[in-house]
């Protein structure tokens, strides 16, 4: 505001300056909204790298919820969660009682993975390559028992978008999330595939069942996987 000399500028009445406060808080927090919700966050790394996505939004409530039902929380090894993204399925993770210094959650993208960590406080989020998964549990690097030993994952819960990830980089995951795998353990991957193998299967794996979840964008299957033998040919780590 132009100040006239010899005349004090009026100012705006308490009223007037408490509506400006509210306004700005208000535009502070739509902003806020805007830029840092899943959903958004999810949209921006979508322009960025669609490929490494694979989906067009973020895991809808229903199929995490149907994700995280096919975990028995109470077998007290870990749960693995491969390609975190926003955190659908890991929030329904935890909320199907699986605890949180037993759930360990791969994330490659650097925005994700912070916004994992600020979400998840209490959960291991580590910023990087799914296929270092077997890497990590061997250099204790995920959670060990009290003798230091890696404890056993007892289910690899992937929201990886497999068919979109270039073959070299998948077999990779592949051969690694197979072999993380406990024996007795479970594989559990979404795709939006309704048919046909899953990729896993040219890693080792069997398919033990399929469920089909409508209500996602778009709609998708979940696969159920475990080990062909017992004891699991991967559980053995490679040299
Ligand atoms: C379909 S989105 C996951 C959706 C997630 N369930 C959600 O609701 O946000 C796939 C995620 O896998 C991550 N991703 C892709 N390739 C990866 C890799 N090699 N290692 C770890 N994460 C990966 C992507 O960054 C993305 O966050």
């Amino acid at each position: 505001m132009r100040q006239i000399p010899g005349i004090r500028p009026l100012r705006p009445p308490r009223a007037v300056r408490a509506a400006y406060g509210r306004v700005a808080r208000m535009r502070r927090a739509v902003r806020r909204v805007v830029t840092q919700s899943p959903q958004s966050l999810f949209l921006r790394e979508l322009m960025v790298r669609p490929g490494m996505m694979g989906a067009v939004c973020a895991s809808s409530p229903r199929l995490a919820a149907r994700m995280a039902a096919l975990v028995d929380p109470a077998l007290g090894g870990l749960v693995v969660e491969l390609g975190g993204g926003t955190g659908a399925i890991t929030a329904a993770l935890l909320a199907r009682g699986v605890a949180p210094e037993r759930l360990v959650v791969f994330e490659q993208s650097q925005a994700l993975a912070a916004h994992l960590k600020q979400r998840f406080p209490r959960v291991q989020v580590i910023h990087g390559d799914a296929a270092d998964v077997a890497l990590a549990r061997d250099k204790r690097l995920l959670p060990v028992d009290a003798a230091g030993e890696p404890l056993p994952v007892d289910f690899v819960v992937s929201g990886l978008p497999l068919r979109s990830i270039p073959a070299p980089a998948r077999q990779r995951i592949l051969h690694a999330g197979a072999q993380v795998l406990a024996p007795h353990g479970r594989l559990l991957q979404f795709t939006y595939a309704l048919r046909g193998p899953s990729p896993w299967q040219g890693a080792g794996l069997r398919r033990l069942g399929s469920e089909h979840v409508l209500a996602n964008l778009p709609p998708a299957r979940i696969d159920v996987l475990a080990c062909t033998a017992d004891p699991c040919p991967h559980a053995v780590s490679a040299p």
